[in-house]
């Protein structure tokens, strides 16, 4: 992969590069349009496939992660992408059986809250997987979806912050008819979870609602919403934060312009969503 990523930019060829963990819904095929868009028709698009062991807990089943690889093959063939990086755990943690592998990737500030309170070992996988993905696949451009808001900042302050030389792109969510965001998780929903997980998105629209008018504090809103889970029997809230869109700082007063982010459980399966309001 990185012979190849040096050989187009010796060429004078831009690449683009959609990391993600399979299962490729249209939401994955988005982000791949907004890479295509970047680097032009004579660019390179690279996806990469990797269900990336270290953002798992041992509690979170690393095993049960859908996938479906000939699947995925063909969608990125349909939406013309140039080149799939599919790496082993060999390749990604070199010496990780025999206890050698040591080295990890930080960010020690966004990563405090929500996804990072909620899965303590998350962050440090995700920002470690990512910066050697960067690193093998030496793109120009890399895409990343909004869905995972807190993972969009935390990866953009990461390239900042070690000086990757490419632009980190954030793509809007992709949203079901009604309302549910895409995700390869939603595939583990039966038909009454798949029901009661639209209270995810109908809970960032009652709160976009709230503060049409004026400012609430954010201690209502989240009683607010801890309400509506609770009408749904088969969902459970995990946590909802409001935070400023750019430093994650939460918010006391919830305000138009304010994020939303919120992760519930419905049956045994854990859905994030966000949005501004
Ligand atoms: O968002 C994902 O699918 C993953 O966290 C990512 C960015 C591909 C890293 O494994």
């Amino acid at each position: 992969m990185q012979r190849a990523g040096l050989a187009w930019r010796r060429e004078g060829l831009r690449v683009g590069l959609v990391p993600t963990m399979g299962y490729l819904h249209e939401g994955h095929l988005s982000l791949v349009q907004v890479a295509r868009r970047r680097i032009g028709p004579q660019g390179r698009v690279v996806v990469s496939l990797y269900v990336n062991p270290t953002q798992f807990a041992p509690t979170e089943d690393l095993a049960k992660y859908p996938r479906d690889l000939k699947r995925d093959y063909a969608l990125c063939r349909a939406a013309g992408v140039d080149a799939i990086f599919l790496p082993s755990d060999a390749v990604m943690y070199p010496g990780k059986a025999e206890g050698l592998y040591s080295t990890y990737v930080v960010e020690e500030q966004l990563t405090r809250g929500m996804e990072g309170s909620a899965r303590p070992t998350h962050f440090r996988g995700v920002t470690t997987i990512v910066a050697k993905l960067f690193n093998c696949v030496l793109p120009e451009v890399a895409v990343f979806g909004a869905k995972d808001w807190q993972q969009a900042a935390v990866i953009s302050r990461m390239a900042v912050d070690l000086n990757f030389p490419l632009k980190v792109v954030v793509a809007p969510t992709r949203r079901e008819p009604d309302g549910l965001a895409l995700s390869s998780r939603n595939t583990f929903l039966n038909a009454a979870e798949r029901e009661q997980a639209l209270v995810l998105s109908e809970a960032l629209a009652a709160c976009r609602r709230a503060v049409q008018k004026a400012p609430v504090k954010a201690a209502e809103l989240k009683r607010a919403v801890a309400r509506r889970v609770k009408t749904r029997p088969l969902a459970r809230l995990d946590y909802v934060e409001f935070f400023d869109p750019k430093t994650l700082v939460p918010a006391e007063e919830v305000h138009r312009g304010t994020q939303m982010a919120l992760a519930v459980f419905v049956g045994q399966t854990r859905l994030i969503d966000n949005g501004c309001l």
